[in-house]
């Protein structure tokens, strides 16, 4: 038998038998895994932590963050409880459909008006054929077509209801392409796909009393860096990285496809030029920021039904629907910048970092809990964070309690 048809118990075998180290793993887990992908032999963990009160809309929410970058999720919930005080964020959302593209080669006996006459009833025909989609409230919404050369590029639109869509969109493609390949003059299908270009929507807006981030002047400051991240390309994209750490944080905890989102805002972020994706700046004695991402997301459909780890997010995010959770996750994107330029405009983002690598190296030390309290509290006392600092402070601290005891 070859390796993939294997059970993920089976590779494991053979890979410890070659003596790699393998992590544990229960097997109820690697079966679950070994529905999702090839290979499997094994799992990567990441934490999941909650903002606890973002509130959007006037609902607020319990959003699942899994990420393992540090500050990430305390950065949400800083920006989400600077919200709160100002009244929540406002989110609004698009969900009109994703893009799928055709592109077929024609020969002369191709005749483009001819081709949209017929697009009525191509419509009509695959929503008949996918007609589970049309009961959820979605369905193939719009055809247009365009000639260059002997290729003809087709776009349609596919409203994906409730689900990020990209299964149906493919198949609802490969049965237009099919169809369309009857047509006197298409010679050839050259692909259908999906297009991950930007199409669904999410904005979010706060607008924030000064007196809540430490004054006038603070304000201002934000106000001042994001127009950099306008202009400067060398802070836009770092701007959008810190966004993109709470988007795609919650993207991994509600088992969405960050991969398709990164790339979709990619282009959104470039339409005229590499810029930030936020924007403050002060009006009526307010900061006012906003935000607006392409969000091709689902609540259902894909792995999330098949994920349990999955399912608990959506447990915490309580009923909420694709529109919904899509407006969620840009709040999410604007707290995490809120306090990302606030970190930065005031005293630097690298304090806080520090505190978390003292945390995390003082978790690894062979200890008592005692003893890593007191280890993390002399080393930020000290505002030394290295490993030999924890070593030397956890030999003193035992040196005293031993000199106590005799
Ligand atoms: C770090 O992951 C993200 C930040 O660099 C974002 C920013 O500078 O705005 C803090």
């Amino acid at each position: 038998m070859k390796f993939y048809q294997l059970s993920p118990q089976e590779r494991r075998a053979i890979l410890q038998d070659q003596g790699l180290k393998l992590a544990d793993i229960d097997d109820k887990s690697l079966m679950e895994l070994n529905q999702l992908s090839e290979n499997v032999i094994g799992e990567i963990r990441l934490p999941l932590g909650v903002v606890q009160n973002l509130l959007v809309n006037n609902r607020s929410y319990l959003v699942p963050l899994a990420t393992e970058e540090p500050s990430v999720v305390a950065a949400a919930n800083h920006g989400a409880g600077i919200f709160a005080k100002n009244g929540g964020v406002k989110c609004s959302s698009d969900r009109p459909g994703i893009y799928g593209q055709i592109v077929l080669r024609v020969d002369s006996n191709f005749s483009q008006s001819v081709f949209e006459e017929n697009f009525p009833e191509y419509i009509t025909k695959a929503n008949e054929r996918f007609h589970s989609l049309i009961l959820h409230g979605g369905g193939l919404r719009r055809i247009n077509a365009e000639l260059e050369a002997d290729l003809l590029f087709i776009r349609v639109l596919v409203d994906p209801a409730e689900a990020m869509g990209a299964n149906k969109t493919n198949a609802i493609l490969e049965y237009l392409a099919e169809q369309m390949l009857a047509f006197p003059g298409i010679s050839e299908k050259l692909f259908a796909i999906l297009s991950n270009y930007p199409s669904q929507f999410a904005r979010a807006e706060v607008k924030i009393d000064p007196e809540t981030i430490g004054g006038q002047a603070v304000a201002q400051k934000i106000a001042l860096l994001s127009k950099i991240a306008q202009t400067d390309v060398y802070r836009a994209v770092t701007n959008n990285k810190g966004i993109m750490n709470g988007v795609d944080a919650v993207l991994m905890a509600t088992g969405n496809d960050y991969r398709a989102v990164e790339a979709a805002t990619a282009v959104h972020a470039s339409q005229t030029g590499y810029t930030s994706l936020s924007k403050w700046f002060i009006a009526h004695d307010k900061l006012i920021g906003q935000l607006s991402l392409p969000l091709a997301i689902g609540t259902v459909g894909g792995s999330i039904k098949a994920r349990s780890d999955v399912q608990q997010s959506f447990s915490l995010l309580g009923d909420v629907s694709s529109a919904q959770l899509a407006e969620i996750i840009a709040g999410i994107g604007l707290a995490n910048n809120l306090a990302a330029l606030l970190a930065i405009s005031t005293k630097g983002i690298q304090a806080g970092h520090m505190k978390l690598q003292a945390r995390n190296i003082v978790a690894t030390l062979n200890a008592t809990t005692i003893e890593k309290a007191e280890v993390l509290a002399k080393m930020i006392e000290n505002k030394n964070y290295s490993e030999h600092a924890a070593q030397t402070i956890l030999e003193q601290i035992r040196k005293e309690a031993h000199a106590d005891r005799n």
